[in-house]
């Protein structure tokens, strides 16, 4: 069994920007080749700062915890500043992360950095309320992996 750290399962069980966004400026998206799981990161940007910024994923434990923790930093930030950030920057406040998982914490930072590149090239994202990955990625948090 894998073991986590207190604060990695905190995040995990609250997650504080999982979920859609109404509206987002851009919508980046990675997929993880290793376990086929995928993440969605949604960005408001003004003035070239993240102003408000949310994710959906399929992942697993280590993938919310670190993409949770990711929005936290990143919230506030220039797009410049975002796209300089680390797995390590991002990983640092959870703890130990298991070296098994290390590949789902840095689907976060793809998605964001995909979303950032489709926002500087002024690719407007298309979100189809019906696709049924949605459905499924809304239920991040209640998961058990
Ligand atoms: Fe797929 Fe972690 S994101 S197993």
């Amino acid at each position: 069994m894998l073991k986590y750290s207190k604060e990695t399962l905190k995040r995990f069980s609250e997650p504080k920007f999982a979920g859609e966004m109404k509206n987002p400026d851009s919508v980046g998206e990675e997929g993880n080749m290793k376990c086929g799981d995928v993440m969605r990161i949604y960005i408001k940007v003004k003035d070239d700062i993240i102003t408000d910024i949310k994710f959906l994923t399929y992942g697993c434990v280590a993938a919310i915890a670190s993409t949770d923790a990711l929005c936290e930093t990143v919230k506030g930030k220039t797009l410049d500043e975002a796209e300089k950030l680390t797995w390590k920057d991002v990983v640092e406040g959870l703890g130990e992360v298991p070296s098994i998982k290390v590949h789902c914490s840095v689907m976060g930072i793809d998605a964001l950095k995909d979303a950032i590149k489709k926002y500087r090239e002024g690719i407007k994202p298309v979100i189809n309320d019906e696709e049924e990955c949605c459905e499924e990625m809304k239920n991040i948090g209640k998961i058990d992996q």
